[in-house]
């Protein structure tokens, strides 16, 4: 049954103010564009209001995924300050490592650090534009990127604690670029860059809404699209590889774009040459 035709705007605004009170989304700040999304969704699916609620409440677990960690985000502020103020490189990689250790997605990849991001290169080659799609905290894996001083970096997440955390990091370390607040599947980004991240994050666009990967992937504006997923649960106990590489061909399947493998231990990366 679809309800949404019935479903006046006073309603909406009610239901995202009532999910907005939530106590673990109270200091996010969630785009309206995705709580809105989310609740003319499931109002669509759902004969039964209390339903379509409990569905938003479930969808909106997952998609923030408070489980995944954070750091307390007003110390985090204060001691990127310190760091800075401090000046020596060390101080801001310190900084930047708590700041990586404080998320499981970017916790994983701390071991890699140096040799992850110049494997990307090696079939990108370097960009000057990049874009970070819901980035989580990987910004702060900046200082081993070795990209060069010019290149603009992009980064957005629906997280506005994060981002503007982000957003203070890039403008201390001389970063070009921003860190934007926005539902990135509602609103593709548009700005042209030849390379784009989008890590550990397709998988949940698909459990949000099945097919939501593709037309998102058409929709950039970019000449490498890389994306990520875990090949190993988050306890590390199971073996994800095949049912990831399947869950990219289903999403892939009947596009001609080039897409080549890069296998890190808990993290497959598909480089997808758009264009
Ligand atoms: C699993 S984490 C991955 C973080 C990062 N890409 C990484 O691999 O280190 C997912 C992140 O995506 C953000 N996110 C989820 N859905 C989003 C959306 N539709 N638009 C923007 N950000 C989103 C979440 O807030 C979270 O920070």
């Amino acid at each position: 049954m679809n309800k949404t035709a019935s479903v006046s705007e006073d309603e909406i605004r009610k239901w995202i103010g009532m999910l907005r009170a939530i106590r673990k989304y109270r200091s996010l700040d969630l785009p309206d564009a995705l709580l809105r999304d989310l609740i003319v969704e499931e109002l669509s699916r759902h004969s039964s209001s209390s339903e379509a609620l409990k569905a938003v409440r479930r969808k909106l677990h997952n998609i923030v995924a408070p489980y995944l960690g954070d750091p307390d985000y007003t110390t985090a502020q204060k001691a990127l300050e310190a760091a800075f103020t401090d000046g020596s490189p060390q101080s801001v990689r310190e900084f930047c490592l708590s700041m990586l250790a404080s998320h499981a997605s970017t916790r994983e990849r701390i071991p890699l650090l140096d040799e992850f991001y110049s494997r990307l290169w090696k079939i990108t080659g370097l960009p000057q534009t990049l874009l970070d799609l819901a980035c989580g905290m990987q910004p702060f894996a900046l200082p081993w990127m070795g990209l060069p001083t010019l290149t603009r970096y992009f980064a957005y997440d629906l997280h506005r604690p994060r981002v503007d955390l982000i957003n203070q990091f890039f403008q201390r370390s001389g970063c070009r670029g921003s860190a934007i607040h926005e539902d990135i599947l509602v609103n593709p980004p548009q700005i042209e860059a030849e390379v784009a991240l989008f890590f550990k994050e397709a998988h949940r666009f698909e459990q949000r809404r099945r097919g939501a990967c593709l037309p998102f992937f058409q929709a950039l504006r970019v000449r490498w699209l890389l994306v990520s997923l875990p090949i190993s649960s988050l306890k590390g106990t199971r073996d994800l590889e095949d049912r990831q590489r399947r869950l990219m061909q289903s999403i892939l399947g009947g596009q001609t774009w080039e897409v080549t493998e890069i296998r890190f231990e808990n993290e497959l990366v598909f480089c997808i040459q758009k264009t």
